[in-house]
Formats: structure tokens, C-alpha cells, sequence
């Protein structure tokens, strides 16, 4: 238990280190928090630079979700808590100690803690994502409709992990409140780059 409740801290700690807002600084850019959507996110610091940056971000983000999860599976944490470890990842990322408890959406970090679950797991949401933004291309509604269906791909593949993989769905889809008022009002700003 002691294990357990040790590497939930380490998630939440890890999943607060903002790469965004790092990055950012380390290259001289506007604070992400201050530019655009003023996210702390990929999609955001393709607003304020280029797809390289952007793409950084996102793999470092994905990486906090993805590190913390595999950690605790090879220290043999069990099944049911290894959801919790990937939920703290995201919810640091959410609310970071280190930057005033104001992150971002942890669209990338939850992808990273679903990932271990397995490839076709990974892909599916990939692609969902993928096409959405293809489509339409709103960075955030991609993510709405992905997060969405992750319950369902989960439920299918892996059914153990589905009640975490509801927990992350409903908080990410809270962070994007802000985005559905603005996708409802025609407001919100279209991905100009090609994926
Ligand atoms: O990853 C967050 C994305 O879904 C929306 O980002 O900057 O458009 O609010 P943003």
C-alpha cells in the first residue's frame, strides 16, 4: 500500500512539470499560459511556434502519462491501482504544484497512461484523434470525441482499466468547458498546420 501510494504521488509530481510551459521558456516564447487559448498544451504551443516544438511537447507529455503507469507495473503495483497512478498523472498535469495549480487538459498525458494498456488500444485512439481533427480541424473537439469512445475502446480490450478510463474522460472533458462554449459558438480556433 505504502508502494502503491508512493508512486500516485510520483505520478501526480511528474504530470506537474509542465513541458509546455518549459519549453516555452527555454526557447524564448510567450508563456502558453498567457498566448492563444492560453493552454499549457501541444496545440497551444503550435499557436506560438512551429510543429516541431509542438510535437515535443506533446511526446513529453505523453511521456508523463506513460512513465509513471509502466513504473508501477514493473514495481508489481497491482491491476486496479495502476488506473489511479494514471489518473494522478493527469490530474498533475490538470493542476500542477509547481505552477499554481494551473495546467492544462491532459489530453496527451491520459493517451500516455493508456498506452501501456496496449498497441491497438494506442492506435485506435490515435486514429480517432487523427480523423476528427482531419476533418474538422478543432484540436479540441478531436480530443471531446476521442475521450469519449476511450471508454468504449477500453471496455472492449481491456474492461479492467474502464472505471479510471471513465474518471479521465469526465475530468478531461471538464477542462474543455471553455473549448465547447467556444466550439458552440463558432469561436474556437481551427489547427491552420497540416498534421
Ligand atoms: O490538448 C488540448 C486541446 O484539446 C485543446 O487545446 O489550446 O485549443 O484549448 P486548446
Amino acid at each position: 500500500l505504502i508502494l502503491t501510494l508512493a508512486m500516485i504521488i510520483a505520478a501526480y509530481l511528474i504530470g506537474s512539470i509542465s513541458s509546455a510551459i518549459l519549453i516555452c521558456k527555454a526557447l524564448g516564447l510567450p508563456d502558453p499560459r498567457t498566448f492563444g487559448s492560453k493552454n499549457p498544451g501541444a496545440t497551444n504551443v503550435l499557436r506560438i511556434s512551429n510543429k516541431m516544438v509542438a510535437l515535443t511537447v506533446l511526446m513529453l507529455d505523453v511521456l508523463k502519462g506513460t512513465i509513471p503507469v509502466w513504473g508501477a507495473y514493473f514495481l508489481a503495483v497491482e491491476p486496479l491501482y495502476l488506473g489511479f497512478v494514471g489518473v494522478a498523472a493527469c490530474l498533475g498535469h490538470m493542476y500542477p504544484v509547481f505552477f499554481g495549480f494551473k495546467g492544462g487538459k491532459a489530453v496527451a498525458t491520459a493517451l500516455g497512461t493508456l498506452l501501456p494498456i496496449g498497441f491497438t488500444l494506442g492506435a485506435l485512439l490515435m486514429a480517432t484523434w487523427l480523423a476528427v481533427v482531419k476533418v474538422t480541424k478543432y484540436s479540441s473537439l478531436a480530443a471531446i470525441i476521442t475521450v469519449s469512445l476511450a471508454p468504449i475502446y477500453v471496455y472492449l480490450l481491456k474492461p479492467l482499466y474502464v472505471y479510471p478510463t471513465l474518471m479521465l474522460s469526465a475530468l478531461i472533458i471538464f477542462r474543455h468547458r471553455a473549448n465547447i462554449a467556444r466550439l458552440l459558438t463558432g469561436m474556437e480556433s481551427k489547427i491552420t498546420h497540416k498534421i
